[in-house]
C-alpha cells in the first residue's frame, strides 16, 4: 500500500509526512517543486511533481496508489483544482481519500466553508472512501502576527473577545495519518478542535509567559482590519471570506469544542499554551523581542 501525500511542503501535508515516516508506512509526497522539497529527498522519500492544474501531472503522480491526503491553501480556483485531484484519483483507482475541510463546512456563510462543503460533496458522490478532516482555526496561524510580536509586543486582530478552540496543525496531520493508516474511518466527518476555547487576550498571556516581556492583542474594528491588510498586498476577497468568517466567530461558532482527537490520537488535544511554548522555543520568528 503506497500513501500519496499533497501539500507535502506545506503546514499540515508536511506534518502528515513525518507521522507516514515514523509509521514506516510507504508514501509518494507530491510537490510542484522539487527545490522546495530537498529535506523531503534528503530523507530518502519519494517524490513526484505534480500540479492540481495539470490532469497529466496528476495521473502520473497516482500511479500505484491507493490512499491520499488531500489539502491545499484557500484560492480562487480551490473548488476546480481540488475536483481535479479527486477525478484523477478515481481514475487511477484510488481507494480512499482523506480531505482536509474545514469547521463548519456547508454550515457558515465565509466562501471557505462553502468551498470545502462543495469539494466534500464531489469527493463524496466519487464512490471512492472518504473522510473529511474538518479542524477549527490553526494554533499555528500565529506565525501571521511573530513579527509584531518580536518587534511590537503587540498583535492585532478583530474578533473582539470570542472564544475559539483554536487546533495545531500538528494533531490535525497526525489524526490524517491514523485515518490513512489504520482501518474504520471511512466513510467519517471529524470535527477537529482543541480542548478548550480561548480569546486572544488568552493567548497574549501564553506569550508574554513564554516570552517574558508584555505582550499584548489589539482588537481593530473589521473596517480598519481590512485596510490595514489590503495595504500590505493582501487580496480582497480572502479578506471579505476571512470578514465574514469573523462575524461567526463573534457569534460564538468558533467556540465548540469536540472529543475528535482525543478518540482518535487517545490523548488529549495539544492545549494553547503548549504549543506558544514549543513555538517559542523553536521557532526564531520572536528572536528579535527585546525585554
Ligand atoms: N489556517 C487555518 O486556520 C485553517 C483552518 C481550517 C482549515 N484550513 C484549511 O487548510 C488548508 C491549507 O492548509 P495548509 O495550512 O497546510 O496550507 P499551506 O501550508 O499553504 O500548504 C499548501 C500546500 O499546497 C500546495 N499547493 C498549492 N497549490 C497547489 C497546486 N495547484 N497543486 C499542487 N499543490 C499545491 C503547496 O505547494 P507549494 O509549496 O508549491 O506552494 C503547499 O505544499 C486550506 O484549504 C484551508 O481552508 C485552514
Amino acid at each position: 500500500m503506497t500513501i500519496l501525500v499533497t501539500g507535502a511542503t506545506g503546514n499540515i501535508g508536511g506534518e502528515v509526512v513525518s507521522h507516514l515516516v515514523e509509521k514506516k508506512v510507504p508514501l509518494r509526497a507530491l510537490v510542484r517543486d522539487r527545490a522546495k522539497a530537498a529535506n523531503l529527498a534528503a530523507q530518502g522519500i519519494e517524490l513526484v511533481q505534480g500540479d492540481f492544474s495539470q490532469s497529466d501531472s496528476l495521473d502520473a503522480a497516482l500511479q500505484g496508489i491507493e490512499k491520499a491526503f488531500l489539502v491545499m491553501p484557500n484560492d480562487l480556483h480551490q473548488v476546480e483544482l481540488e475536483c481535479h485531484f479527486i477525478d484523477a484519483a478515481k481514475r487511477a483507482g484510488v481507494r480512499h481519500l482523506v480531505k482536509l475541510s474545514v469547521l463548519h463546512a456547508g454550515e457558515l456563510p465565509s466562501v471557505f466553508q462553502q468551498w470545502h462543503r462543495q469539494i466534500e460533496q464531489h469527493l463524496e458522490a466519487s464512490g471512492m472512501a472518504w473522510t473529511h478532516l474538518r479542524p477549527n482555526m490553526l494554533m499555528q496561524n500565529m506565525r501571521w502576527f511573530a513579527q509584531s510580536i518580536a518587534q511590537q509586543g503587540v498583535f492585532y486582530h478583530s474578533v473582539g473577545d470570542s472564544k475559539i478552540s483554536h487546533v495545531d496543525a500538528r494533531d490535525v496531520a497526525a489524526v490524517a495519518a491514523v485515518c490513512l493508516n489504520e482501518p474504520g474511518h471511512e466513510h467519517q466527518t471529524y470535527d477537529l478542535t482543541g480542548a478548550e476555547a480561548v480569546s486572544f487576550n488568552q493567548v497574549a498571556e501564553y506569550f508574554a509567559k513564554a516570552l517574558n516581556r508584555s505582550v499584548q492583542y489589539v482588537n481593530v474594528i473589521p473596517a480598519n482590519f481590512k485596510a490595514a491588510r489590503l495595504a500590505n498586498g493582501e487580496p480582497e476577497w480572502y479578506l471579505d471570506a476571512e470578514a465574514q468568517l469573523f462575524d461567526c466567530w463573534h457569534a460564538g461558532a468558533g467556540s465548540i469544542i469536540t472529543m475528535a482527537i482525543a478518540h482518535l490520537l487517545h490523548r488529549p488535544p495539544t492545549t494553547f499554551a503548549a504549543f506558544v511554548q514549543d513555538y517559542v522555543r523553536h521557532s526564531q520568528d520572536f528572536s528579535t523581542a527585546s525585554t
